[in-house]
């Protein structure tokens, strides 16, 4: 163990401090994690662990989240400028434009989003829970945000319902092309090809799975396959070498790389736990609203 990670570890513990760590983050920190997990699982584990401060190495959603379900807990985000572009896409004053326009629809919002819009939402989702939140959601409309690509995948597993999209989406996922699929199922024909639910529809119709970060980990270590076509961020790929050292693993022909994800290093969180930085705070009226769509999210695997 290097220096640096013997220094964290050692403050971890003087500050009854855990680490949750997304699936996307640069090796080191994956390794360095007390849990490593995708949106759900890190949101869960932010409810229920019993240490008195979050360390969050992911972007600002994800420590806003964690902030939200355990208030009484300090969350550092050990990078400021770590967000999700596509958080940023939408306004609450859009959202309460669309619900202006379709008084009679709900509001399902992809965790991928601020405290702020969560708060005028009527129930959060993650990318392993979408489509179960809006088949049990109680109306026939839906105003889905800010994802259009995880909206529309949703609307084809459940088509009875009518999903009003917003026109948001990842930068990382969008740019994975069909013909970078088609060119690496030629290169790996034996290959499954596993995709995250924020590409585009041309990229799902061609998937063998449709899976959150952690579920497409799941997927490929139970699989008998050997070989597979991931068409995510990088980061995981990482994550499932290291998991499945007896599979071989491939990005959608050249890798894709979210710069946010990438921001935290070991001494970024080696700094956060000094100085006690950057502290999460989200305005309580906010923050109680949001809650509630984020404990609707909750109740579904
Ligand atoms: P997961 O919840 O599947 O880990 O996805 C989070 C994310 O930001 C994907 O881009
Ligand atoms: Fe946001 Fe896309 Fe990065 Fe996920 S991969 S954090 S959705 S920009």
């Amino acid at each position: 163990m290097d220096d640096l990670t013997i220094q964290i570890k050692k403050l971890l513990v003087e500050k009854d401090a855990v680490l949750l760590a997304h699936n996307y983050q640069v090796s080191e920190v994956q390794l360095i994690a007390d849990h490593l997990g995708d949106s759900l699982e890190l949101s869960r584990l932010a409810a229920d662990v019993k240490n008195s401060v979050i360390v969050f190495a992911g972007v600002k959603f994800m420590a806003e989240t964690a902030k939200i379900l355990s208030p009484e807990k300090k969350v550092l985000l050990p990078r400021l400028d770590a967000g999700c572009p596509m958080a940023d896409m939408l306004t609450a004053d859009e959202l309460r434009y669309l619900k202006e326009q379709h008084p009679k629809a709900k509001v399902v919002t992809y965790v991928n989003s601020g405290a702020d819009i969560k708060a005028e939402s009527d129930a959060c989702c993650t990318s392993s829970n979408a489509a179960k939140i809006v088949a049990n959601i109680d109306t026939d409309e839906i105003i889905f945000v800010p994802d259009r690509n995880l909206g529309s995948y949703v609307q084809s597993i459940v088509p009875d319902k009518k999903i009003i999209l917003f026109e948001g989406y990842c930068y990382v996922h969008n740019r994975i092309k069909k013909d970078e699929i088609i060119e690496m199922k030629k290169l790996y024909p034996n290959a499954k090809i596993i995709v995250h639910p924020e590409v585009r529809s041309e990229i799902i119709e061609l998937a063998d799975e449709v899976l959150s970060t952690s579920g497409i980990l799941r997927y490929a270590s139970a699989s008998p396959a050997g070989e597979f076509i991931v068409a995510t961020e990088e980061g995981l790929l990482d994550r499932m070498r290291r998991e499945n050292p007896g599979k071989k693993f491939y990005p959608a022909l050249r890798p894709k790389v979210c710069q946010n994800m990438k921001r935290t290093t070991l001494k970024d969180i080696y700094l956060s736990l000094v100085h006690d930085r950057y502290e999460i705070e989200i305005d309580e009226e906010i923050s109680k609203k949001a809650l509630r769509s984020l404990n609707e999210m909750l109740k579904y695997v």
